[in-house]
């Protein structure tokens, strides 16, 4: 075990206020809490922070259709949000909001240093607005006639279709997609961050600070002179306005990030921590999980802000791919859209945390929820191989001898201290964020104690000699302790049952090393069950509605 003690702040992206958690949602979440709980294990300072992303169009509009202002609408989804991931055993250290007074003074902070650095210019621009609603709108709100392969209601960004791109002024018949008026063409003056005098900076910065793959995607667009990023929205906006610039707003995406840090913020305020410990220490490590879809604002804006504000930028983003289930693209057709709520409506939260970390490889390569796959490896790996060695032997145990564990025998033993010293391979696993590599550990290890078991036959022994059926369960449970120990991080419900039934308190990673011999073991508890597919299809009938 590393002797230092690292402070180490991790975030996921922020979910927007204007959706429901749903399953791809939650492979950057689950991802996210499998490393941080790793890291609490380990013995460091680390923090899960989050919050929720409030501010923008959708969020406006749908407040005004609802009737509501825009601050009941996030507040309601921050209630949503926050019961969903805490019913996945998504443990946050903070989960706030970016409509917050802490995220509107960072955010005039690091725009005062924007617009002192020089890269703050201004360009008059025209677009299209509804007259009727008076407002500018953004690409989701226009809908028309693709200009390449003349398909209906497309978007003013991109056909569905043909895949075409466009300019939301180029759509043939446009409307607007809240009255259904045909918007009109207006200028308005607008705010960029000119990132062209960042250039060296970012180059030299992202093959720092992301995967190489990520980084030679990023490197793609400096072939050419970096072009700037428009920063301002006109009113009527949610959001926060821009200081000297009456009716203009910052566009959602620069208050987003910021709310890591006021989220952050937030935490140390509570509990009399200083920020600048936890942020801008040198010592400290800043870690973001995102999607591949928002990489360009993880890795090029972002940075540039930080830089320019004279805040760290984060130490290393980390990028994870999209989920599919059956190979496709989710679709709320085919019921394969699912909602954290749904999903928890059918089956248990534990199951897919055990399934993502099967899947998850620290890569950005696309992740398949299979649902066949799903309930085979939950069924024959977790309930079959895993935990049958804890129920099988506890139960034994109890039913026959008393529930009280004797010592391991020398082969029962041997097998104990090949798990046991897996730790720090299993501990590098989870470092590299490849959980998919934790299992394969965890399984060959089930394996060979399941083997073990069967081959001593403890069942039949108990007749003719118990106290060497005593020694083989005191074996097999010794080795299931390791390996739930070697879960934690994944099913921290589980593990905590599994303390409980050895007496013992929520594990670190140490705990590893200890054994446990000629103690009682509480009653067993109920760890993990088979998942039926029926209960699947019952769950997929439910999104299509
Ligand atoms: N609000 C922005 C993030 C702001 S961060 C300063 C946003 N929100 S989101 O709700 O659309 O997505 C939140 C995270 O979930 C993103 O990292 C996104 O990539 C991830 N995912 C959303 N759908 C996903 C899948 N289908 N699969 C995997 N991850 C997905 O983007
Ligand atoms: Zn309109």
């Amino acid at each position: 075990m590393s002797g230092t003690k690292r402070r180490i702040v991790v975030t996921a992206a922020l979910p927007y206020a204007n959706g429901d958690i749903h399953i791809g949602h939650l492979v950057e979440y689950l991802q996210t809490d499998f490393w941080v709980r790793f890291q609490k294990m380990r013995g460091h300072a680390c923090l899960y922070i989050c919050a929720d992303d409030t501010h923008g169009t959708p969020v406006m509009i749908r407040a005004r259709s609802e009737g509501i202002a825009p601050e009941e609408l996030i507040a309601r989804s921050h209630a949503q949000h926050v019961k969903d991931f805490a019913d996945f055993q998504i443990a946050f250290d903070s989960y706030y909001s970016t409509n917050a007074p802490e995220n509107r003074a960072f955010c005039y902070e690091i725009f005062a240093a924007m617009e002192k650095s020089g890269a703050i210019t201004t360009q008059r621009l025209p677009q299209l607005y509804c007259e009727k609603d008076a407002m500018f709108l953004p690409d989701r709100f226009v809908k028309g006639v693709c200009p390449k392969c003349g398909a209906a209601g497309q978007y003013g960004d991109a056909c569905d279709v043909c895949g075409q791109t466009y300019a939301a002024e180029e759509l043939k018949d446009a409307r607007c997609v809240t009255c259904g008026e045909p918007p009109v063409m207006r200028e308005s003056e607008h705010l960029f961050f000119e990132l062209e005098p960042f250039r060296d900076f970012l180059q030299a910065w992202i093959p720092k600070h992301t995967a190489p793959d990520v980084a030679n995607k990023l490197l793609e667009w400096f072939s050419e002179p970096l072009r700037g990023w428009c920063i301002s929205r006109d009113a009527p906006y949610f959001g926060f306005e821009i200081p000297g610039r009456p009716g203009k707003f910052f566009y959602v995406w620069v208050d987003a990030p910021i709310g890591y840090m006021a989220s952050l913020k937030k935490w140390c305020d509570g509990r009399g921590q200083n920020f600048d410990d936890w942020w801008t220490n040198p010592e400290a490590e800043l870690y973001h999980f995102i999607g591949k879809d928002i990489v360009r604002f993880h890795c090029l804006f972002w940075p540039a802000m930080l830089h320019v504000a004279g805040v760290k930028p984060p130490d290393q983003v980390f990028v994870h791919g999209f989920l599919t289930v059956n190979g496709e693209k989710m679709s709320k057709s085919k019921g394969t859209f699912v909602k954290a709520r749904t999903y928890l409506d059918h089956l248990n939260p534990q199951d897919l945390r055990f399934y993502y970390a099967c899947k998850l490889n620290g890569t950005t390569d696309d992740l398949d929820l299979n649902l066949e796959d799903f309930v085979n490896r939950v069924n024959s790996d977790l309930v079959g191989k895993i935990t049958n060695l804890a129920s099988r032997g506890a139960q034994m145990l109890h039913k026959r001898l008393g529930g009280r564990m004797g010592v391991m025998d020398a082969e029962g033993r041997a097998l104990w201290e090949a798990a046991r010293d897996r730790a720090e391979t299993v501990a590098g696993h989870y470092e590299s964020r490849d959980f998919s590599k934790v299992m394969v550990e965890v399984r060959a290890l089930a394996d060979a104690a399941n083997q073990y078991f069967d081959t001593k036959a403890p069942w039949a022994l108990v007749k003719t000699d118990a106290e060497a059926a005593r020694q083989v369960m005191t074996s097999v449970l010794n080795i299931f302790r390791v390996l739930a120990i070697y879960l934690q991080p994944i099913l921290p419900v589980y593990a905590e049952r599994v303390a409980r039934l050895f007496n013992e308190a929520e594990y670190c990673w140490a705990d590893a090393m200890k054994a446990i011999e000629d103690a009682d073991i509480n009653p067993y508890e109920y760890l993990a069950t088979r998942v039926e597919m029926a209960k699947v299809e019952e769950m997929v009938e439910a999104g299509k509605l």
